[in-house]
């Protein structure tokens, strides 16, 4: 999923030959998930049609302050379309328009809803090399960048004229990945690496059978969500589970076992920042697995469990410098327990969840947690949906990265 996804967009489309390059625009801001909904100046409907854009945008589109085709003259609320938008995006922007922009003359719909937007706004420059060269265009984009507009520059290319040099609107998909990046630039966990182990494992008694637990993963699933939503790349280990993760930023690595987990978690922390360890790791597994189906005898059947690796522990002998989380799931002198895993483990923070506390543990939709730090500070939050216990964890990380 897109950092698009869910978001509301307001295109402006003005009267430049790459209008007809808007209809691919909001073809692929469509396909990120988000919600468009396009303003044109009147000139533009030469170069493309308002059907064409209402029709792949999925919403009405305006051009003017009255509704002309409605007899009683309806107003299309500029300030209303400008607070609506959660981004803006003015492609292509002509030298009129960013001159209008820049001076805040607001003679039609689209430099309305501009002037009444609170919204960030990115400007594709379109236009040919000499007009975009003109001090008059330069002094437009520097007035543009001091509001704290973005400008997405335009390429070099063979433009409409013929000749050649730079004036070429940026590409649809060049403005897409542009305003994605932008985005995630500023989230607070941009160019950091978490490493999130989820759920249960699973350990093979025979072929058709195993020792597991009830872990769901949707903890683990919830911290990664929270990571990569505020702009971590994300690599989820994850035991088998009934849960797909749907974020761009998050590869997913399904494991079954502990020694799997183990193997793959070694193999990828080497390059991570921060590892959260909030899988239900299986302690022991069956010494030896059957090769068959094990059948039914007379008498018992008894089984010898040996220790699984302490994958959490293994990575506190390793990690130098990288902030290292890992849960703990006590029934009874929960704190003093999870300080022992705190230092036994060498953790920078532990997650303790009590199952004496209504709303906590396996499979339910809502956690409760005490978090105790390395220096024993200790923070308890209520009963909350996993989705928010993931974030309160995740900005804790953030804070305690920056104290
Ligand atoms: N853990 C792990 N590898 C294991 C067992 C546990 O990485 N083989 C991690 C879990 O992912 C969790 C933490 O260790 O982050 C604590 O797990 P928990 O089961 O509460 O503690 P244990 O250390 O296994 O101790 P006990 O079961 O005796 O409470």
């Amino acid at each position: 999923m897109s950092v698009l996804s869910g978001k509301k967009i307001l295109l402006g489309v003005t009267a430049g030959i790459a209008a007809y390059k808007s209809a691919i625009l909001v073809r692929a801001l469509i396909k990120k998930g988000a919600e468009v909904k396009v303003v044109m100046t009147p000139s533009s409907k030469e170069f493309v049609t308002p059907l064409t854009l209402s029709t792949l945008s999925k919403n009405e589109v305006h051009s003017s302050f009255t509704q002309e085709e409605d007899e009683n003259g309806q107003w299309n609320n500029h300030v209303e379309l400008g607070l609506w938008g959660d981004l803006m995006i003015i492609a292509p922007a002509t030298a009129n328009t960013l001159s209008k922009m820049a001076n805040g003359t607001c003679d039609n719909l689209l430099l309305g809803v501009y002037l009444s937007s609170k919204c960030p706004v990115y400007v594709a420059p379109s236009m040919d090399l000499d007009m975009y060269q003109h001090p008059s265009t330069s002094t437009s984009l520097k007035k543009l960048k001091s509001f704290g507009n973005t400008i997405i520059k335009p390429s070099h290319g063979e433009l409409a004229s013929g000749l050649i040099g730079v004036g070429r609107m940026a590409e649809p998909d060049d403005i897409v990945a542009f305003i994605e990046n932008d985005i995630l630039g500023a989230l607070p966990l941009y160019g950091k690496r978490f490493l999130i182990t989820a759920g249960p494992t699973f350990e093979a008694i025979d072929p058709v059978r195993f020792i597991g637990n009830h872990s769901s993963g949707k903890m683990g699933f919830a911290l990664a969500y929270a990571a990569a939503d505020l702009g971590a790349e994300v690599c989820l280990i994850t035991g088998p589970v009934h849960l797909q993760a749907d974020r761009d930023s998050i590869t997913t690595i399904p494991v079954t076992s502990a020694e799997e987990m183990y193997e793959a978690v070694h193999e990828h922390f080497g390059p991570c920042d921060v590892a959260i360890l909030s899988a239900a790791v299986a302690d022991y597994r069956p010494k030896n697995v059957a090769e068959n189906k094990i059948k039914k005898k007379e008498g018992n059947l008894s089984i010898e469990l040996v220790k699984t690796k302490d994958i959490l522990q293994s990575l506190g002998a390793v990690k130098s410098t990288k902030y290292l989380v890992g849960f703990a799931l006590e029934t009874e002198n929960e704190i003093e327990n999870a300080k022992t895993k705190l230092k036994k483990k060498n953790l920078d923070l532990i997650v303790l969840n009590s199952l004496n506390d209504k709303g906590a543990g396996f499979r339910s939709d809502t956690n409760k947690v005490t978090l105790i730090d390395k220096d024993n500070k200790m923070l308890s939050f209520d009963v909350k949906p996993k989705k928010e216990v993931a974030m309160d964890i995740v900005q804790y990380i953030i804070k305690d990265l920056h104290a």
